[in-house]
């Protein structure tokens, strides 16, 4: 798929984009946690039942994200935002900060961060790269002494500024989606809205998705095979138009 500097990008991204970089999918393979499905530890119920448990995994992956590099996928988008600059938006569903950390700027994490906690009370967020991993470590707010939750959407919960990202996706003429199961709504459902409005879509992945038929192109790869491809093209794309303009 050819896009340009008229274009305006949506790029929704998963897990696998960041599965190059070490960081395990939820879904495939190794997508287990001591023998526990995501849907058992990341819930509201979840965190009601056994906020331990739910801190002992939420620290792990803090650890993950932690050793893990932002790959040559990371890189590549932020390479095209720096070309796109307004035209270009980012809405991961990753809690990681490998996005941030490969140079993207333009960025949303609708599920939330992991370097983020917040009080169950005041729900004020706050940077926080701390690991909680027994019972007695387990963090309380300093200002009311509630119990700290990770700044994670669960399951049953409501995304972050879903009117901040419908806004986007109602501007954007492309929507790139890399790397998810196409599984989880409401992220699942952008390329149907995108479709409602007729303009273009792309997934990159080495599987087909669950929404796989909504898609109008298919790119079969890895994130790091595929997206630094795009980058190139892009590029190309923008000197022929300079050389044309040039020529003309
Ligand atoms: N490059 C691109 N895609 C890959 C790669 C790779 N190297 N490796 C795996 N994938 C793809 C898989 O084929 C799969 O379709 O990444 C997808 C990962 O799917 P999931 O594990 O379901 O992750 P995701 O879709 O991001 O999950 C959505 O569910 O668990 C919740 O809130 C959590 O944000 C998460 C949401």
């Amino acid at each position: 798929m050819r896009f340009g500097k008229q274009d305006r990008l949506f790029v929704l991204t998963g897990a696998g984009i960041s599965a190059e970089s070490g960081l395990a999918t939820f879904r495939g393979s190794g997508g287990l946690w001591n023998g526990h499905r995501v849907e058992e530890v990341a819930t509201p119920e979840a965190w009601e039942a056994n906020p331990e448990l739910v801190w002992r995994f939420y620290s792990m992956r803090r650890r993950d994200a932690t050793d893990a590099q932002p790959n040559a996928a990371h890189r590549a988008l932020a390479a095209i935002e720096e070309q796109m600059g307004d035209r270009f938006y980012l809405c991961t569903q990753n809690v990681d900060d490998l996005h941030e950390r490969g140079g993207s700027r333009r960025l949303h994490h609708m599920h939330g961060e992991l370097f983020q906690s917040r009080c169950v009370s005041c729900e004020r967020p706050f940077s926080d790269r701390k690991f909680y991993e027994s019972a007695a470590a387990l963090p309380a707010c300093e200002t009311c002494g509630e119990p700290v939750r990770p700044h994670i959407v669960w399951f049953g919960e409501i995304p972050l500024d879903m009117e901040g990202i419908y806004r986007q996706l109602d501007r954007a003429t492309v929507l790139l989606v890399i790397g998810t199961s196409g599984s989880v709504y409401p992220a699942a459902g952008f390329v149907h809205i995108a479709n409602q409005r007729g303009i273009r879509t792309m997934y990159i992945g080495p599987e087909e998705p669950q929404n796989a038929e909504a898609f109008d192109e298919i790119l079969s790869g890895t994130a790091t095979e595929i997206v630094p491809q795009l980058l190139y093209t892009f590029r190309s794309f923008q000197s022929r138009c300079q050389n044309a303009a040039r020529d003309y």
